[in-house]
């Protein structure tokens, strides 16, 4: 029915595990989340729906998705010693830096379930994390600019309470804008999960040391942190600033192609798609609607990104290695349109994401036959010697 995924013994050799959640097809460009095409996701769903369905394996019905619902909303509320840890960081530390910090302390203060051999457990721990990391972003953003926390607010759906804790101010009534929550849910569905990639292997190695399921998702925001994997939406929105206007696309497609300059360009190119991110077109769409919404359809960032692309994909360099627009190529100008700084791009990356990176945890723990992660290297450094006194060395 779904036909057979068959793979190369050469493919083989490399796959780091099994799993069930995630499939990629990069040649033709294909993203499924538990055999369901992401554009579907996107389109008819929203992030609580996709998150019951990457822990679970399956679509929750109307009942499940209020209980799952429910649940999250009611643990979206911090420890209120937590907010001291908060107020040890400096003003201006970046809200990754805050996150990697203040995520890892969860297991300092919810420690009733962490025996994660029980099901149960795990279940309490991954909506925990669900419900408290948003809180965590947007109060590490309200943080950097000095302005009160701002509470969950349990009435409100997944991104609008977000949306509020980050906007939101005690002095006046705050009303999260529908269309925009809409994107921000669809942003946050695009990033929930994406197989194997550098921050979800981070979660697997570190978890499979049987390592708390809170100090997993602190390694796997510090490695989504770097340029090269999420931090590339504000890498992107840098690199655009940076170049500024269409007359200097030349000059940076240039160097992106220099082998001597450092510059890559931000937003394209992936390890596992030779073809469009299918996320990447997702945004596109996502970005006419906000800016129309916001009555910002002349955009010049996003101009200047769309005929980036549109050089880009017609330079032989690009074309013969199949770069493509990745899923941080948008991200960054709808984000930035609906008033999210630069700084909080990756945090919402790393919201997001730990729907994902709690469903793989989850899923290689419950297998009661998997075992420590344990890499092997080739050596290349020196043969066997003998030790030189410090007289003679
Ligand atoms: C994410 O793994 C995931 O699933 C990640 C992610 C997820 O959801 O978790 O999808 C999220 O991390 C997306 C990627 C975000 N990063 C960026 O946009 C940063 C810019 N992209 C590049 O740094 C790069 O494309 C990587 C890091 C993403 C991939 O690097 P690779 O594996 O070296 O790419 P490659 O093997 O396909 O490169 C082939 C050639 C090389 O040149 P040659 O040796 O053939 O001459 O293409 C070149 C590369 O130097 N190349 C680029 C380029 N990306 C690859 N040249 C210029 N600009 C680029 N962006």
């Amino acid at each position: 029915k779904h036909g057979v995924f068959t793979y190369d013994p050469g493919f083989l050799s490399t796959a780091a595990c099994n799993s069930n959640i995630t499939f990629i097809d990069g040649e033709e460009g294909l993203l499924y989340y538990r055999g369901y095409p992401i554009e579907q996701l996107a389109e008819h769903c929203n992030f609580m729906e996709v998150s019951y369905l990457l822990l679970h394996g399956e679509l929750p019905n109307a009942t499940q998705t209020k209980e799952f619902t429910d649940t999250i909303s009611g643990s979206t509320m911090l420890h209120d010693q937590l907010s001291n840890i908060f107020r040890g960081f400096r003003r201006d530390a970046h809200p990754m830096a805050v996150m990697v910090g203040v995520v890892g302390s969860l297991s300092a203060f919810y420690f009733d379930a962490m025996d994660i051999r029980d099901a149960k457990h795990r279940e309490i721990s991954a909506h925990r994390l669900l419900a408290k990391v948003p809180t965590i972003a947007a109060w590490s953003y309200k943080y950097n600019l000095g302005q009160p926390f701002m509470y969950p607010q349990n009435h409100l759906n997944y991104a609008e309470n977000f949306m509020h804790m980050m906007f939101a101010t005690p002095c006046e009534t705050y009303v999260p804008n529908p269309v925009l929550a809409k994107a921000f849910e669809r942003i946050l569905i695009l990033h929930a999960d994406h197989e194997q990639n550098a921050s979800t292997s981070t979660v697997r190695l570190v978890g499979s040391s049987g390592a708390n399921p809170f100090a997993c998702i602190s390694a796997g925001i510090a490695s989504l942190w770097g340029p090269a994997h999420g931090g590339a939406n504000e890498a992107t929105l840098k690199m655009l600033e940076e170049i500024g206007d269409v007359s200097r696309i030349g000059e940076f497609i240039k160097r992106a192609k220099d082998k001597t300059d450092t510059f890559r360009l931000m937003g394209f190119g992936h390890r596992v798609y030779r073809n469009m991110d299918p996320r990447a077109k997702i945004m596109r769409t996502t970005c006419h609607e906000v800016l129309d919404e916001l009555g910002l359809h002349d955009d010049p960032m996003f101009k200047l990104a769309m005929e980036l692309e549109k050089i880009a994909l017609e330079d032989e360099y690009f074309v013969s290695r199949k770069l493509y627009p990745n899923v941080d190529f948008y991200s960054g100008i709808v984000m930035r349109a609906m008033g999210i700084p630069n700084s909080m791009f990756t945090a919402i990356f790393a919201l997001a994401r730990t729907a994902g990176w709690i469903a793989q945890w989850s899923e290689m723990i419950s297998d009661e036959e998997h075992k420590i992660g344990r890499p092997r290297q080739l050596y290349k450094g020196n043969l066997r010697r003998d030790l030189v006194p410090m007289d003679r060395r």
